[in-house]
């Protein structure tokens, strides 16, 4: 097939081009580099042997969108990665997170729609649960309470692109509503390159392994969960990356709207990961317990049957691969593709 990757400059969407190249697809990446390089794109191509065709579009402005699709032949489906993503940073600025993944996938999928490509995969996430109804959440749990804009425009685009389906069943709309991503291409050659100090757990304890912070501080450590600590349902960013691939079925089948919670089902404690990380890499990570941060939840992880039924997609990397790779790219990458 030949698909438009949207954000695919950026973490997991460099992985995805890389898995989509593996399966004899073509693809255009399509970014503005607000939050990547196209550095990842050269390393891409070191990983498949073969460039990999890249256009710098605001996927905002129409008129850019339509002359990339004009430019092009016709795209069977369009993986749409691209959004900014940071939770805190979208409750200090709302707006901007609104204008941008909102205005952007509207434009996408109207230009998408005139050219007659109605196929889209949807990079949305757990988020869109809220405190979920049970655990493990199947993908019929309701939608919850979101608490920030982030997570808002998430299931804001799932309804913009549903709705899109009810006016015109020739669209097919998957909704993929990932867990917790972590990990690296084990060529350490790609890999989560986040701009300022991390947010997210993974990339602050490979900073600290790299020397580039001190300690971790963990969360809260009086969580109703075994060891205190809060629970996450990780994931290797290879493995997320094929699920995307292998949601490629779905379309061929005319879904209509489809969705698939992309985890592994299995949820590991902030404790569990530092102490997975340290036997993995034998890096030693300090720690000191701090209190809980608002807006977190003591535990969630999926039930990821629906993925396995369906497209015959399960993970296969456990937490020492997620944790040894992390390592390999943050070791040879200390300051990210700069
Ligand atoms: P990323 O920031 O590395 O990649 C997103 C890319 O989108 C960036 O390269 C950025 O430059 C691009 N972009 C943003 N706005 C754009 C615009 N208007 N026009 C063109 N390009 C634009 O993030 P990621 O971690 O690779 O996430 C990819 C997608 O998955 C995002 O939609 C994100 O919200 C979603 N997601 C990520 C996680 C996670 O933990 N990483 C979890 C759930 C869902
Ligand atoms: N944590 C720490 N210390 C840190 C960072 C995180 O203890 O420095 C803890 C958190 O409290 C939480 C766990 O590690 O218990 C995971 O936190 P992350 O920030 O890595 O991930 P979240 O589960 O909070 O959220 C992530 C993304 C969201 C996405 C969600 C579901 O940031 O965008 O997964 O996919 F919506």
């Amino acid at each position: 097939m030949h698909i438009l990757v949207t954000g695919g400059t950026g973490y997991i969407g460099s992985h995805a081009v890389v898995e989509l190249i593996r399966e004899g697809h073509t693809v255009l990446v399509a970014d503005n580099l607000v939050n990547s390089t196209e550095e990842s794109l050269r390393r891409v191509a070191q990983i498949v042997g073969q460039p990999i065709p890249f256009v710098n579009v605001d996927l905002r402005e129409r008129e850019q969108v339509e002359r990339m699709f004009q430019a092009q032949p016709k795209f069977d489906c369009c993986m749409h990665f691209a959004g900014l993503k940071a939770v805190g940073e979208s409750v200090a600025q709302p707006l901007r997170y609104y204008e941008n993944n909102l205005n952007s996938t509207i434009v996408l999928a109207d230009v998408m729609g005139k050219h007659g490509c109605k196929n889209i995969i949807f990079s949305s996430s757990a988020t869109v649960y809220g405190t979920p109804d049970h655990i493990p959440v199947t993908e019929d749990c309701p939608k919850g309470i979101i608490s920030n804009p982030y997570g808002q425009t998430k299931s804001m685009i799932e309804q913009i692109l549903t709705d899109v389906h009810t006016a015109d069943p020739g669209w097919n709309v998957v909704l993929l509503r990932y867990f917790n991503p972590i990990g690296a291409h084990p060529s350490g050659l790609i890999g989560e390159d986040p701009t300022g100090t991390p947010n997210n757990l993974m990339p602050y304890i490979t900073q600290v392994a790299v020397g580039k912070l001190k300690e971790l501080g963990i969360f809260g450590n009086d969580y109703d969960t075994p060891d205190g600590t809060g629970v996450r349902d990780y994931i290797h960013v290879v493995d997320l990356a094929k699920g995307h691939v292998k949601a490629l079925q779905a379309l061929e089948r005319n879904c209509g709207v489809a969705i698939y919670n992309l985890g592994t089902g299995r949820g590991y404690s902030v404790l569990e990961l530092v102490n997975a990380f340290m036997k993995a890499t034998g890096v030693n990570i300090p720690y000191s317990i701090k209190p809980r941060r608002p807006g977190d939840i003591a535990i969630y992880y999926s039930d990821p049957s629906k993925a396995k039924r369906e497209l015959g997609w399960e993970a296969e990397l456990g937490v020492e691969e997620m944790c040894a790779d992390a390592w390999r790219w943050q070791e040879n990458n200390p300051q990210g593709f700069q």
